[in-house]
């Protein structure tokens, strides 16, 4: 790992309770997203195939909704499958494409009980029928909701979101419903997936890799970074907890003094 990252990792251990650690409730980051990385690694480290990783991967997903829910962070997103994911071996994709079936399989029910709303943000194109089915009935089930926003980011990429916002702001241009003049910061992000949603506070990324691999590139232009060794599988509560509690040791100027 580079000297000049360290700063930015986790010194903490992932023996560490946060019993030790104090939040102040009123600078819970509002919205926090998530690189879960490190399922392979993690599997391969244990002798197991690669999808064993993304089962463990997906009960930790479990885990951090519950405590990002119970510490009123408003939306958890959560980099599921990027768009460059699909290079990966066939029997993988079709794997980590069996999760949001699977999760949203088993907690649905306690999502509801929670007040989750889940959301999805990303590419329709090319997801199957089954895992659209099963994040389209669990979006329409929680539609109502009021607490955590869960916001899946599946089969998504940031430059393809880019492309797809300024092709709808050249459209409106052409239309002559928008001048050139007024496209501003404002209409960029009225037309990401991400419109209706405050930009993320906190960008947690897992395992050890210090890159954003095409993830929410506009949106975390002021979001607090926080890197860890830690492998997703390995991932907790306590681990959560302590991305909170160092973020809220931050000074955010946005640019100011
Ligand atoms: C990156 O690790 C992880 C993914 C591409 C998949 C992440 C998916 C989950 C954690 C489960 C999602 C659960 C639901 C409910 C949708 P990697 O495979 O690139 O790890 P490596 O870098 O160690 O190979």
């Amino acid at each position: 790992m580079l000297e000049k990252f360290s700063k930015w990792k986790s010194s903490l251990t992932p023996t560490k309770t946060d019993g030790e650690l104090e939040l102040d409730p009123a600078a819970v980051p509002r919205h926090v997203a998530i690189i879960m990385d490190g399922n392979g690694r993690w599997a391969k480290q244990k002798g197991l195939p690669r999808i064993a990783g993304h089962r463990e991967g997906m009960k930790v997903v479990n885990k951090i909704v519950r405590r990002a829910n119970e510490l009123g962070v408003e939306v958890l997103t959560l980099y599921a499958f990027s768009t460059e994911n699909w290079k990966r071996p066939k029997t993988e994709v079709d794997y980590l494409m069996k999760l949001p079936e699977r999760f949203l399989g088993m907690e649905l029910p306690k999502l509801m009980e929670e007040n989750v709303k889940v959301r999805l943000m990303g590419s329709l194109d090319h997801l199957p029928e089954h895992t659209l089915r099963a994040v389209n009935k669990a979006v329409y089930e929680t539609k109502d909701n009021t607490g955590l926003i869960l916001n899946f980011a599946l089969n998504y990429g940031s430059r393809f979101e880019m492309v797809e916002a300024m092709k709808e702001i050249a459209l409106k241009v052409e239309k002559g419903e928008l001048k050139p003049s007024d496209i501003d910061d404002k209409v960029i992000e009225s037309n990401l997936m991400t419109a209706d949603l405050k930009d993320p506070d906190l960008l947690i990324r897992t395992s050890g890799e210090i890159r954003l691999s095409n993830f929410m590139l506009w949106q975390v232009a002021y979001s607090e970074f926080w890197f860890t060794d830690v492998l997703w599988p390995d991932f907790n509560e306590e681990h959560f907890t302590e991305a909170i509690s160092i973020y809220q040791k931050r000074a955010r100027r946005f640019g100011g003094v």
